[in-house]
């Protein structure tokens, strides 16, 4: 049997991403919608994708813990459950989630396109409980005015921080994905000394250079999220996205992040909202607050290609 093939979760971090979040309406897996759209995903971002192809388009999709059940029945990936709620210093809440699709490309009419293309096929079977639009700010930057995505592993090292190898051989070549949306209290974060704003990330602001281990603060953000296990740091791959709507007051970034294990962005998030030791808390979280979570698997393409023979024995 030939390889299996993956998703592009490691694809390149683009310009323009679209994050869609969508629930099953009640009996959507009694009919063919849903499947064949998974069956047919791979032709429809090749045929949107093709119209410029230096645009380099990709799609990811995910599937949330009951859709799974509900689509593809009982053989289930071992890591696989609902986003867990986290009450600490702050709250990272758990919210409804059955089907993501992360759409990047290096603009954003790619972008739309396959999301008119997606809609056009299960709009009616499905609601959307989320629609992110994102966009690169200056020099990758975040809307707290940091450069975001530095420290994510590249080539193989990515491939090795979010595919499943042989602790899932059902589902080896697949990865887990969390996403959360978090809206900034910029005024707040603005008002403070930018010497503390880089103590809460560690590293300098206009630079981007990392601070010396020994210079950080235990509560900042790349030491909480840093987990490390026999020696081994336990990575994982993110492209988080700036979004904003003025009109609402609304400003935030869209985390989402790749993994072969839930396990290691739960560890991270604990060590955020709860600390650690609890009470050393991440300083981002006084100024950003999570308004989503959820956490879907992300089957193979092999998988979605072929859904209808795969899914019969499951
Ligand atoms: C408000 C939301 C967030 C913002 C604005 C943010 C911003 C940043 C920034 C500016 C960096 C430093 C540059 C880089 O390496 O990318 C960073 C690093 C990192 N972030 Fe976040 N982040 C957020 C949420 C999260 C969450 C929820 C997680 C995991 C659950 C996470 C995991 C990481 C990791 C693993 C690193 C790399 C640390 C290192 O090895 O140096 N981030 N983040």
């Amino acid at each position: 049997m030939s390889p299996v093939k993956s998703q592009p979760v490691t694809a390149k971090l683009t310009k323009a991403a679209i994050f869609l979040v969508m629930t099953l309406k009640p009996g959507a897996e009694h009919d063919s919608t849903v499947r064949g759209l998974c069956a047919d995903l791979s032709s429809l971002s090749r045929g949107v994708g093709f119209r410029n192809v230096n645009g380099r388009l990709s799609c990811v999709m995910g599937f949330g813990s009951d859709a799974w059940d509900r689509l593809f029945g009982q053989q289930r990936p071992v890591e696989l459950h609902p986003f867990r709620e986290i009450r600490g210093v702050h709250h990272a809440v758990a919210t409804p989630g059955d089907l993501l699709f992360h759409i990047r490309a290096t603009q954003m009419d790619l972008c739309f396109e396959m999301a008119a293309a997606i809609l056009d096929r299960i709009r009616d079977v499905v609601t959307i409980v989320d629609e992110v639009h994102g966009f690169k700010y200056f020099d990758e930057r975040d809307l707290l005015g940091f450069v975001d995505g530095t420290e994510n592993p590249v080539d193989q090292d990515a491939t090795d921080a979010v595919i499943i190898g042989d602790e899932d051989p059902a589902f080896a070549g697949a990865s887990y994905v969390i996403t959360q949306k978090y809206l900034h209290d910029l005024r707040a974060w603005n008002a403070l000394p930018v010497e503390y704003q880089e103590g809460v990330i560690g590293r300098k602001k206009l630079s981007n250079i990392e601070f010396a281990d020994k210079a950080k603060p235990a509560y900042a953000h790349n030491v909480l999220t840093n987990i490390v296990e026999d020696g081994k740091q336990l990575q994982i791959v993110r492209d988080n996205m700036p979004f904003g709507e003025f009109g609402k007051g609304e400003f935030g970034t869209y985390f989402i992040g790749y993994a072969r294990s839930p396990r290691r962005i739960e560890r991270m998030l604990e060590n955020m909202f709860v600390g650690q030791p609890p009470g050393n808390y991440d300083r981002l979280l006084d100024v950003s607050r999570a308004v989503t979570g959820t956490l879907f698997f992300v089957p193979t393409v092999t998988f979605l290609d072929n859904v209808f023979e795969l899914s019969k024995g499951f």
